[in-house]
């Protein structure tokens, strides 16, 4: 007897604790305390008859810019000076430069330029089996070899021919560090023996 009122007790504050928020009804709950969860606001691209042009959404005034965004060095973000394209990497050339790098570059330019540069990724291997021909350069060859660093940068940036730019996929510090991987790429099928440290050379022999 005792325990069946226990377990009836129990089950009506259990009841009252779930609260009437969770109720299974279609109608609005009764909101005894509002907590903030009504107030006035604008929803985006909505109409508002309190600015003259009557949208909610406003334009930022002319020559605002978003913090972070002022790209003053064309060098850094065009990769051409005077119409020139930059010769070296601004970006320190360190471990954490080329981690970063083949990260962005494994993301944004390995599926169609392949993992190692010069075999040709997915998307070319489907466009192949498609008929169509569209290949990738291969970032491994003289050609590409010589480019400087800007032009590898503005190809990445701006695009070239039947390539599309990255510019807005990936920042300019992150493409940056996609040439910086690039070259190292190159550097690893065209490493000569002088390029490894005289103690080690005799265990490549
Ligand atoms: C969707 C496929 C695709 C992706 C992704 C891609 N590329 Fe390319 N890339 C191409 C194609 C196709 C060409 C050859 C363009 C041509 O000659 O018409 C090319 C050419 C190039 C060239 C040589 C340009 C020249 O003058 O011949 C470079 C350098 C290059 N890409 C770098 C990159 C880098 C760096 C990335 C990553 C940010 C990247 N690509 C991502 C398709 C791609």
């Amino acid at each position: 007897m005792k325990i069946s009122i226990y377990a009836g007790v129990l089950s009506i504050a259990a009841l009252a604790l779930t609260g009437c928020a969770d109720m299974k009804t279609r109608n609005t709950p009764l909101q005894v305390f509002p907590d903030m969860k009504k107030q006035a606001k604008y929803k985006p691209q909505a109409a508002s008859a309190f600015f003259p042009d009557g949208r909610a959404s406003r334009r930022p005034p002319a020559g605002t810019v978003a913090q972070g965004q002022l790209n003053e060095d064309e060098a850094f973000t065009t990769g051409i000076v005077d119409g020139m394209y930059v010769g070296k990497n601004p970006l320190p050339i360190t471990r954490a430069t080329l981690e970063r790098g083949r990260q962005k570059y494994e993301t944004y330019c390995s599926p169609c330029h392949s993992r190692t540069g010069g075999e040709v990724g997915i998307v070319g291997r489907k466009s192949i089996a498609a008929g169509l021909v569209w290949l990738p350069a291969n970032l491994l060859e003289p050609r590409v070899k010589e480019m400087t660093d800007g032009e590898i940068y503005s190809v990445a940036t701006n695009g070239r021919r039947s390539m599309h730019g990255y510019k807005y996929q990936v920042s300019d510090h992150d493409r940056w560090a996609i040439v910086a991987y690039v070259r190292a790429l190159q550097r690893a099928t065209s490493g000569s023996l002088e390029d490894v440290p005289a103690e080690l050379r005799s265990e490549l022999r």
